[in-house]
């Protein structure tokens, strides 16, 4: 099988497509024939290098994080999971365990995973769509709901709306009943209305911070100055879910709001709801490109870029 290794930090030049053996499923996991990985800006992180504290690596390290893929057997203690099952799911980072095994990472043609980092993938869609799901929808509901408890009538600003996180939370905050309001460049605001934001502003053009207040929730995708400016549209105790930078709790209590850097937790039954809810339609997955194996490189250089709408999809 495939591998897409990171042999070096530094940047995407440095990864290699490679021959290993198909891994061995250990008595916990699933060996999954992958259908697709979708790429993420941790990917891009981890690469260059400057995550090597909260991540370290063991290079060579196989590169991706979210997958989609058949069930092609399954360990000893798995139940509830068979041969030829549809599944989507994530690594953590991790601490790689050599070249012969594929454990650590997604983009690869075989992987080896623990059961409980699985959901079904999304029936009567593109298996290779579910790989989209993970991280980015994953760390949208963990920020809206299970840290900034967004209710039915509240009013929650989310950065980087076209993004991949940022286009899950807004449909995800308006299935909530949530009042959005959302930032992305003007090519982009035809898009995000569609996915229900009521109100669009352009980052590019103006500041979001003259004329927004009163704001329950932001979800601040993009951090430093946008970070800055964001407490100031937040109501008193409202909330400011980072996922990027960690916010500065003088600046928080300064403004009296609560403010933490959430970091993605991975939980197939989180996961199993998101499917669940593209698979009834209630929730969209916004393809923006699809690669070939063989054109990973790209496929990261189009995540790096910063301005992709929706997910960078890797097809095996
Ligand atoms: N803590 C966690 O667990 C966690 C999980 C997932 C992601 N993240 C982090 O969250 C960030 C976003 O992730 P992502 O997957 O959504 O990234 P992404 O898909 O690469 O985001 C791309 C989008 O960001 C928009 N954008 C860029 N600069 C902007 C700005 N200043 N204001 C508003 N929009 C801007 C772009 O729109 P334009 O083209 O219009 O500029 C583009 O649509 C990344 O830094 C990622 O590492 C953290």
């Amino acid at each position: 099988m495939k591998a897409l290794f990171l042999n070096q930090y530094g940047d995407i030049g440095n990864t290699s497509l490679e021959e290993i053996p198909v891994p061995t499923p250990a008595p916990a996991e699933a060996l999954v024939r992958v259908a697709a990985a979708s790429v993420n800006p941790l990917d891009v992180k981890l690469l260059s290098g400057i995550y090597q504290t909260p991540f370290p690596l063991t290079l060579p390290y196989v590169i991706g994080i979210d997958f989609s893929g058949t069930i092609e057997e399954t360990g000893s203690l798995i139940s509830g999971w068979k041969k030829g099952d549809q599944v989507i799911g994530r690594f953590e980072p991790a601490p790689g365990l050599g070249r012969e095994y594929s454990r650590t990472g997604a983009i690869a043609e075989y992987v080896a995973i623990p059961a409980r980092q699985l959901a079904p993938a999304p029936a009567q869609h593109p298996l290779i769509h579910g790989a989209a799901l993970p991280t980015a929808a994953g760390t949208a509901w963990q920020a809206l709901f299970e840290f900034g408890n967004l209710r039915a009538n509240q009013t929650v600003l989310i950065h980087a709306a076209a993004g991949g996180v940022g286009h899950f939370a807004v449909q995800l905050a308006k299935l909530a009943g949530a009042h959005v309001v959302a930032t992305a460049s003007e090519h982009k605001h035809s898009l995000v209305r569609g996915l229900g934001a009521d109100e669009v502003i352009d980052y590019q053009k103006k500041d979001f911070s003259d004329s927004l207040q009163g704001v329950d929730l932001v979800l601040d995708t993009i951090g430093g100055d946008t970070q800055l400016r964001s407490y100031k549209v937040l109501r008193q105790n409202g909330i400011l879910a980072a996922i990027t930078a960690p916010p500065d709790q003088e600046v928080a209590k300064q403004y009296q709001v609560s403010a933490s850097r959430v970091g993605h937790t991975s939980d197939g039954s989180r996961l199993g709801l998101i499917s669940s809810l593209v698979e009834s339609n209630k929730l969209r997955i916004v393809v923006d490109s699809i690669f070939p194996l063989a054109e990973s490189q790209e496929a990261l250089k189009r995540t790096a870029s910063s301005h992709a709408s929706g997910k960078v999809i890797i097809s095996m």
